[in-house]
């Protein structure tokens, strides 16, 4: 990739090639490196869930989807064109999390201008959704391991119109350069000769073999007597293929008009759903401004509302800049984990409050990020005790003081980062909600329960919760739900310096915020900070969840400090790529979570 003008920090040693097959050796290349060769696609693979690249790169959570962007970076394609074949494999290797059936958020750096585009083509509620409709499916106390309820399970009313398809064309119209028959390609091989289905998806799959069994392709997966889906025991999916070669040869029209869209009616409409041909031809996917801010010497370039995980994300950072200021000291593990929990109350609070979709409601961005206010929060902070999350509570004069509203906590979802030869960069997360979204597969593709991150009315979404509903975040026609995806890119001055996104429903920005912390407050090496214990706080209820592999020493200062503690299970998975600018030449550090078994692919 060439080199952009300026450096980031420089970084002297190669930290992460552990054992690759096809990835570089511990050596930094000349940025003027000749173009890629081909090779076969399978020497691409790192064989640990961290690998160091010189040309392009890519992390997803699972290894055939990675595999399958690097395939297309390897065939000349952009980091869009990868982004596109990764999401599009994930849809099948990693079924339960994310597919065209849903939708997400995309952040492209494009290197020859420098410009940052985000991409908005999150599922959006049908014409006849009410707020009253979803308030059934939402009672209930999620599970604190972070699963879903079974009073939860959404059905039909859950379903948004997928914005997925329509999402990876615009990409492509904006950014790619290979066209969709190729982009495609990868991922209908896969369905057609089958992928490897992870721990995780055979997990997932026991939990939810209820739904599966009902459903004609989770049958296929989940046949009598079995209690779910075996890892590492290959499966196809057919339909999923013919359906992603009919989309590379006629683009994303098939899934809003026509057979297949009528399809997605009918399958919506069997489970209560209220989904319109007319839903599906209005959709459209929205460009807005990216949110960014500086933060830590750095420029980080984030998902803007409908996403509240930006700005939990730059709020938490104002605050943490203050109380763990960066340096050649290094921090005490207990005073980064309390000063990263308390951080995220306030903001957590702000999300409840002032959160909704802004093409609907106006969302005071100016107002939440004024230096007054973020310094009045910042004084709450006492280093030797935890406050309750209220004390940070800092409702906005100007606007009427209504109460906070509940915070789905949610689960699923996938991530994306890609790194170009070109020095191009992608950041994309993709949903269809929980596991297997709304349980009901079309042309091999799940259909997602997205609306479900929307609030009920009038019920508390948990009686857990001290936090009653209020009006911004109600479903209502056209609206697409409040989001926590945090697809992130990080710049020092104009060079693009980390890549970094996750999944797991509200844990994604608690977890993208430390990985990210680690990666550049510290210089934590990217395969360290992605697989470090993580911790979870948000403004309710009250309890600071850890990670079993937190040091225990650690989880009994945070005690001692005030916090009560409980064991984080089913946390989120984080995916990231440095860019280390050292001497004239680039390199790349890839990581895919170890949590979730995915690895980085690259050259
Ligand atoms: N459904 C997960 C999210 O949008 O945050």
């Amino acid at each position: 990739m060439n080199p952009p003008p300026r450096s980031a920090r420089p970084r002297t040693t190669l930290t992460l090639c552990l054992a690759l097959l096809g990835c570089t050796s511990a050596r930094a290349v000349p940025a003027s490196a000749p173009a890629v060769a081909p090779a076969p696609a399978s020497s691409m693979l790192s064989a640990d869930h961290a690998a160091s690249f010189a040309h392009f790169a890519v992390a997803s959570d699972h290894p055939q989807a990675s595999l399958a962007g690097a395939e297309i970076l390897a065939a000349g394609g952009t980091a869009a064109d990868a982004a596109a074949a990764t999401m599009l494999a994930l849809g099948v290797a990693s079924p339960a999390s994310s597919g065209l059936g849903g939708g997400g958020f995309a952040l492209y750096y494009r290197a020859s201008d420098h410009s940052v585009t985000f991409l908005d083509f999150r599922e959006s509620a049908p014409a006849a959704m009410t707020a009253t409709l979803l308030t059934p499916l939402q009672m209930g106390p999620p599970p604190r391991d972070g699963g879903v309820a079974p009073a939860a399970r959404s059905t039909g009313p859950s379903i948004g119109v997928p914005g997925e398809p329509r999402g990876i064309e615009e990409l492509l119209r904006r950014f790619g350069t290979i066209g969709l028959a190729r982009v495609v390609e990868p991922a209908a091989r896969l369905a057609d000769e089958g992928f490897t289905p992870s721990e995780h998806l055979a997990g997932l799959s026991q939990r939810f073999v209820g739904a599966l069994r009902h459903d004609p392709l989770g049958q296929t997966w989940v046949p009598d007597g079995a209690d779910g889906i075996r890892a590492n025991a290959p499966l196809r999916n057919p339909a999923l293929a013919r359906t992603l070669r009919a989309f590379g040869a006629n683009g994303a029209q098939i899934f809003y008009e026509g057979a297949l869209a009528e399809e997605i009616v009918r399958a919506a409409a069997g489970v209560g759903g209220v989904l319109t041909a007319a839903d599906l031809r209005a959709y459209r996917v929205a460009q807005r401004a990216p949110l960014e801010g500086n933060r830590y010497g750095h420029r980080w370039v984030t998902a803007p509302p409908e996403s509240a995980g930006g700005y939990t994300m730059l709020a938490s950072l104002a605050l943490m800049e203050r109380w763990v200021p960066g340096g050649n000291a290094r921090p005490a593990e207990a005073d980064v984990l309390h000063a990263l929990a308390e951080s995220w109350r306030g903001p957590f609070l702000d999300r409840a409050r002032y959160f909704g979709d802004p093409d609907f409601v106006s969302v005071p961005l100016d107002a939440l990020f004024a230096p007054a206010r973020v310094a009045a929060r910042a004084a709450v902070f006492d280093a030797a005790h935890a406050r309750p999350s209220m004390a940070y509570d800092l409702p906005l004069p100007e606007r009427a003081a209504g109460a906070p509203a509940a915070v789905p906590l949610g689960t699923g979802t996938s991530h994306i980062c890609v790194v170009d030869a070109a020095g191009n960069v992608a950041s994309v997360t993709t949903t269809i909600n929980i596991p297997f979204g709304a349980g009901v597969s079309v042309a091999g593709f799940w259909l997602n329960d997205e609306l479900d991150d929307f609030t009920s009315a009038p019920s508390p979404n948990s009686p857990a919760s001290p936090l009653p509903t209020s009006a911004l975040n109600q479903a209502a026609p056209g609206r697409r739900p409040v989001s926590t995806m945090t697809p992130t890119i990080v710049f020092a001055g104009n060079d693009p310096v980390l890549v970094i996104g996750g999944s797991g429903g509200t844990r994604i920005v608690t977890s993208v915020t430390q990985a990210a912390w680690r990666a550049v407050v510290l210089d934590t090496p990217v395969g360290e900070a992605v697989a470090f214990p993580r911790i979870h706080q948000a403004a309710a209820p009250d309890v600071l969840s850890a990670e079993p592999a937190t040091a225990e020493a650690v989880v009994a200062e945070l005690r001692a400090r005030g916090h009560q503690t409980d064991a984080l299970r089913g946390g989120a998975i984080v995916q990231a790529i440095r860019i280390v600018r050292a001497g004239g030449a680039v390199h790349l550090e890839a990581a895919s979570d170890p949590r979730k078994g995915g690895r980085p692919a690259g050259r």
